[in-house]
């Protein structure tokens, strides 16, 4: 072996990572008051920034840094430079897409996590956390009725637990289904299911889009006739994806109707609750998504509807089996690994992943089942309250929101054409967006463009709401 390890530089001159504990407490603390200084003054703040790369870069690129800096100028720099340009989406009034709110509870769990840095890869790296994952996990499908047996997983977000179910089908079906089989989805599906069979390897025909009713709920005698068909053309129906609230206006499928199809068809039944899962919770949600207590896989993402900070989905699978043989991996590098316990490397595509469940249970242990209920009951009351008052303006067709999503547009004048009537709800989007006293989104309902406004935020008040559609409503042309 060549000895190339150079004159030992002295401990003095090498500058750890870690500053003293003395340091590490001084600069903790100026951060923490400092995340609390902008989440306490969050509703004073512009909620949304545009800008092109060009202009933000202006405040924050910077040559490769060849010596060290302060860590208080890197706090100082983000804080100054970072956070002013950005779009806020955990501000009150941050009404469009579907936000992530997150939460104080939340963000203490993500510190622990940073801080103490578990891994959570496996039984032997990080065995309390894997402890708490499964009681989280457990917590989870008790809170929504699901079986507590179920296998589950904490994923990066809800495109990833789409993954993970769809993977776990496949595992069950074997290969065979890449090649013939078909994959269900509403036109209101989310895309991040055709971008999961896409990586798991089927081709874009087996994406079947299915037909929605007027409320954009899946339409049950499109969805047997697709199959039917499928099965005469010799295709492999074997996937039906279901939605406990579509993205764009929060349509919950007949999810009784859709179980019972896939029962009798022996399909696998899933259901993409990223957005309204959590509902669940409520008694009113509970009622509207009775069936997705039966899914063979269920999609959830903490990180909207939990209120835990970006970066946590959450997949649930009824047998073990399937997610196992789904993702279950092997090496010479692993073998002094349990295999009594569960090892997360098993059951996702992570090998090395953060302690994800630590901002779900800091959430959930911090306000309980019946303060979750309370607050999601509360983001819906506020949505039909938002709805009301839109609806009191003459100039808006405002639809009944069906969990916490607003859709709302101008009315067309007199001979306008849809696309003149659609150009005044995007130049009302555009103009609050400016203006900087909350944001909205579009999207396309049908053949009709319409405007979104979703209340999902434990900062979210009535006062809140009523100031953001008064601003709509000085907009509405
Ligand atoms: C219904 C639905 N499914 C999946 C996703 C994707 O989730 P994520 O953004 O956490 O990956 C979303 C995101 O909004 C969603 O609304």
């Amino acid at each position: 072996m060549s000895s190339d390890t150079g004159p030992a530089r002295s401990e003095v001159d090498r500058r750890s990572l870690d500053p003293d504990a003395e340091t590490m407490r001084r600069l903790g603390y100026e951060l923490v008051d400092r995340v609390v200084e902008h989440l306490h003054t969050l509703s004073d703040q512009r909620v949304a920034r545009r800008g092109t790369h060009e202009g933000f870069a202006a405040q924050v690129d910077e040559p490769l840094p060849e010596g060290p800096s302060d860590l208080e100028e890197c706090l100082a720099f983000f804080f100054d430079r970072v956070v002013p340009g950005m779009t806020r989406v955990n501000h009150p009034r941050f009404h469009a897409y579907i936000p992530c709110p997150s939460s104080f509870a939340g963000a203490m769990g993500e510190m622990l996590a940073a801080g103490t840095n578990p891994f959570a890869g496996s039984w032997l790296g990080g065995a309390t956390v894997c402890s708490l994952e499964l009681t989280v996990l457990r917590w989870i499908a008790e809170m929504l009725g699901y079986d507590p047996l179920a296998a589950g997983i904490f994923t990066s977000g809800g495109s990833m637990a789409n993954l993970v179910g769809l993977a776990a089908a496949r595992a069950k079906w074997g290969r065979e289904v890449l090649e013939r089989g078909s994959i269900y989805v509403s036109r209101e599906g989310h895309a991040s299911l055709d971008k999961a069979a896409a990586i798991l390897g089927f081709p874009p025909e087996a994406v079947r889009r299915v037909a929605v009713n007027d409320r954009f709920r899946m339409d049950l005698a499109d969805l047997e006739r697709q199959i039917e068909a499928d099965r005469s053309a010799r295709r492999l129906p074997f996937f039906v994806s279901s939605n406990a609230g579509t993205t764009n206006s929060g349509a919950v499928d007949p999810l009784s109707a859709i179980a019972d199809l896939c029962q009798k068809q022996e399909l696998w039944f899933h259901v993409d609750g990223a957005y309204g899962g959590f509902a669940a919770i409520t008694p009113q949600g509970r009622a509207r998504m009775g069936g997705m207590e039966r899914a063979d896989s269920l999609t959830l993402d903490p990180h909207k509807w939990l209120y835990c900070p970006m970066g946590v989905g959450c997949a649930l699978v009824r047998h073990p089996e399937w997610l196992e043989r789904a993702f279950s991996a092997e090496g010479s590098y692993l073998k002094d690994l349990s295999t009594d316990e569960v090892n997360f490397l098993n059951r996702g595509p992570e090998l090395s992943r953060p302690a994800r469940v630590l901002s779900v249970w800091m959430v959930i242990r911090s306000a309980g089942q019946q303060g979750l209920v309370d607050q999601i009951e509360e983001d819906m009351r506020l949505a039909r309250l938002a709805a009301e008052l839109l609806g009191e303006d003459s100039r808006l067709e405002v639809d009944e929101p069906e969990l916490s999503i607003v859709t709302f547009r101008h009315c067309a004048r007199r001979e306008e054409s849809e696309s003149e009537r659609a150009a005044r709800d995007t130049t009302l989007m555009e103009t609050t967006l400016e203006d900087g006293q909350l944001m909205l989104s579009t999207t396309v309902l049908g053949d009709q463009s319409t405007l979104r406004f979703v209340v999902m935020n434990h900062r979210t008040t009535e006062t809140q709401v009523r100031h953001a559609v008064d601003r709509i409503l000085e907009f509405v042309s």
